[in-house]
């Protein structure tokens, strides 16, 4: 028998996205339910997973076990989300004021706003500052089900504000529920101060940045935005190899408004994921398709920016990709904290199966923080991260939209969202 100390009883119905992961093909429709399902974990792992009478079997409740009904509830594992630019301050809805007039996201940033904008912002705040708005983001995110998310910077553009920024995050990975995993994204945009000398910032943050973040272990992945107007693709490349000598994980924001190519070049340089490719070509759909770099989508972005284009997903999908969704949580892209809603947009907008889209927002997208083998499945060994939705099946958290119908949230075995509040500790 298992000693477990804590128990969800009898959920109408629980997924638990086992299997393989990552998720290609037809095992992306496979999402492991248990009518009528029992789970227990105890210190923060899962001990078991299944039916009533394996439960009996095989699980001690200790004395002070927290038992939940799960009667009218559906479970599932907690949303990873694998990319967000979680530390900004200050806000653009005058900018989207202007893309209701017309004008484009690109427009706007050739116009010296857009990332600028917040650049600006973000400099001006105080690491409290900046620490205050993530804690109510981070809030946000729990209260909508994701228990891991992944946080860039790339609104310092300098060493003080890039360091601000990460510093920021680690902090909050220490005292929010929700696990943080940084990434270092200086080569977000060109900074102001150096407009014209792209080639010196690069150096810049070859040289200085990225040593420092390494040192100070303040960043586990590397991300850059490989785009017209931005870091090309020789650029991309030279920043990439100097982050991975540097020992980082790597990151592309690749094929997001023009096919430059960036997803090949992620996909070349081993990267753990290539992100956005709403333009991506046909040959980089077949290059991503064969490697174990994930493909992370971001609906949000294209409805945001209300873009006729979106990512290729069924395409991808069919070709044997590993599909993962993410909200790119932003000011200027996709004002989101919500996987929930991106879920949603990834079945209505996307064409992906339900199915397709809990895997990509669980299973796959642990895999995209390279988190797969502690989080994103619900099986023994496992994390216990799990949202209970007020659903009395998994088809209707899809179905019924423009609510919240998250009743409670566990993290590491702690009720942490209790009746769709936040429970504080002490
Ligand atoms: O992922 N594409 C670049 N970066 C963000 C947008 C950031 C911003 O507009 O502030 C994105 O879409
Ligand atoms: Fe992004």
């Amino acid at each position: 028998m298992k000693p477990a100390n804590l128990i969800v009883a009898d959920c109408s119905q629980l997924l638990t996205c086992q299997g393989q992961i990552p998720k290609r093909k037809n095992a992306l429709q496979k999402v492991g339910l248990i009518e009528k399902g029992w789970i227990a974990s105890h210190q923060g792992r899962v001990v078991y997973v299944g039916d009533e009478k394996g439960f009996k079997k095989e699980v001690q409740p200790e004395v002070d076990c927290l038992v939940i009904d799960g009667k009218g509830l559906t479970g599932l594992p907690g949303f990873v989300d694998p990319h967000t630019h979680l530390p900004f301050a200050g806000s653009r809805e005058q900018e989207f004021l202007l893309r209701l007039k017309g004008y484009t996201y690109q427009q706007l940033a050739q116009k010296g706003m857009g990332i600028q904008t917040t650049v600006k912002a973000t400099r001006k705040a105080t690491g409290e500052q900046l620490h205050s708005l993530c804690l109510s983001r981070l809030d946000r995110m729990l209260l909508y089900g994701t228990t891991t998310t992944e946080a860039k910077s790339g609104y310092g553009l300098n060493m003080q504000d890039e360091l601000k920024q990460l510093k920021a995050l680690q902090h909050l990975n220490e005292i929010h529920p929700v696990d943080i995993i940084s990434t270092f994204m200086g080569a977000h945009e060109i900074p102001a101060e150096y407009k014209g000398q792209k080639q010196e910032y690069i150096d810049f943050l070859i040289d200085k940045i990225i040593p420092e973040v390494r040192k100070e272990n303040l960043a586990e992945f590397f991300d850059v935005f490989c785009e017209k107007g931005v870091f090309s693709l020789d650029d991309t490349r030279k920043l990439v190899k100097a982050a991975m000598n540097a020992g980082f994980k790597i990151k592309v924001h690749a094929d997001e408004f023009s096919p430059l190519g960036g997803t090949e070049l992620a996909v070349e340089a081993g990267a753990i994921s290539a992100d956005h490719l709403i333009n991506i070509t046909d040959r980089g759909i077949q290059k991503l398709s064969s490697s174990q770099t994930a493909a992370v989508l971001l609906p949000a972005v294209s409805f945001f920016l209300m873009l006729e284009k979106r990512a290729p997903a069924r395409k991808l999908i069919e070709e044997g990709a590993i599909v993962a969704l993410a909200t790119d949580f932003n000011p200027g892209s996709s004002m989101t904290e919500s996987m929930l809603f991106v879920l949603q947009l990834a079945v209505y907008t996307l064409k992906m199966g339900i199915e397709e889209a809990i895997n990509a927002c669980t299973a796959n997208a642990a895999f995209a923080l390279a988190r797969h083998e502690s989080v994103g499945s619900l099986e023994k060994g496992k994390k216990m991260d799990l949202i209970l939705f007020d659903a009395p099946n998994y088809p209707s958290i899809v179905y019924h939209l423009g609510i919240n119908p998250i009743k409670h949230v566990i993290k590491d075995g702690k009720l942490v969202v209790k009746d769709g509040k936040i429970l504080r500790e002490g």
